[in-house]
């Protein structure tokens, strides 16, 4: 499974990105504005300062919400860096717009999915990613996971190529859970792939393996 951070932060990006284990960057609107991102020209800049940071792909999503926008503003991103995915939302104008990308070559992430509607639409309109956000589905109680491993089945069925990027994952059982279930990519915050380093007795182990060093070699 692909480990994606999702973040705007460079600081954050550059530390997961230092630990090895980073495949890519997935950004938002609201993200960019965390980071106090504002402009457009500021805002592309910071999309190149990410690529300059990641090996991988980083999602930069569109504004607009008709198609004729939404193809100026992915083509300007696309273009900014080879490493960049043009985002599109899961409306109507975003499904035409990924049929658009796609069939030029350029890889897009469909995201604000909440339905396997929704996920088939996207995997027909030829989406490199679908992002199904499992963690808001969790906070309106209703099982996010189970909407991963439903996406899981129907793209099996099929063989479709577009990859299950599964979002808005909030902590480390997130991670472990997509992993089982067979999701191709993950992104998350920086604590979600941090904390999977932890555990006590790795801990303790170490602290002890260190003190019997220490005792034989005074
Ligand atoms: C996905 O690409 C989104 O940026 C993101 O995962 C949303 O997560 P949130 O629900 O924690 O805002």
């Amino acid at each position: 499974m692909k480990f994606f951070i999702d973040t705007a932060n460079l600081n954050e990006i550059a530390e997961a990105q230092a630990l090895g284990v980073l495949d890519g960057v997935t950004t938002n609107p609201s993200l960019m504005a965390k980071e106090g991102i504002t402009g457009a020209a500021n805002i592309l800049k910071h999309y190149v300062d990410i690529c300059n940071i990641v090996d991988g792909d980083v999602s930069a999503e569109v504004i607009a919400t008709d198609f004729e926008g939404m193809v100026q503003q992915g083509e300007e991103l696309a273009a900014l860096h080879p490493q960049i995915v043009v985002k599109l939302p899961m409306i109507a104008a975003g499904v035409k717009a990924c049929k658009y990308f796609s069939d030029k070559g350029i890889r897009t992430n469909v995201t604000l999915v909440f339905s396997v509607g929704q996920a088939l639409l996207a995997a027909k309109a030829g989406a490199t990613y679908v992002s199904p956000f499992l963690g808001r589905l969790d906070d309106i109680s209703t099982d996010g996971l189970g909407l991963i491993a439903e996406i899981r089945q129907v793209y099996d069925n099929y063989d479709f190529k577009t990859q299950i990027l599964s979002a808005s994952v909030r902590n480390t059982m997130h991670v472990i859970n997509c992993a089982k279930i067979g999701s191709d990519v993950m992104t998350g915050p920086l604590s979600s792939i941090t904390g999977l380093l932890k555990h006590p007795l790795t801990d303790s182990g170490l602290a002890q393996f260190l003190a019997d060093y220490q005792k034989g070699n005074k």
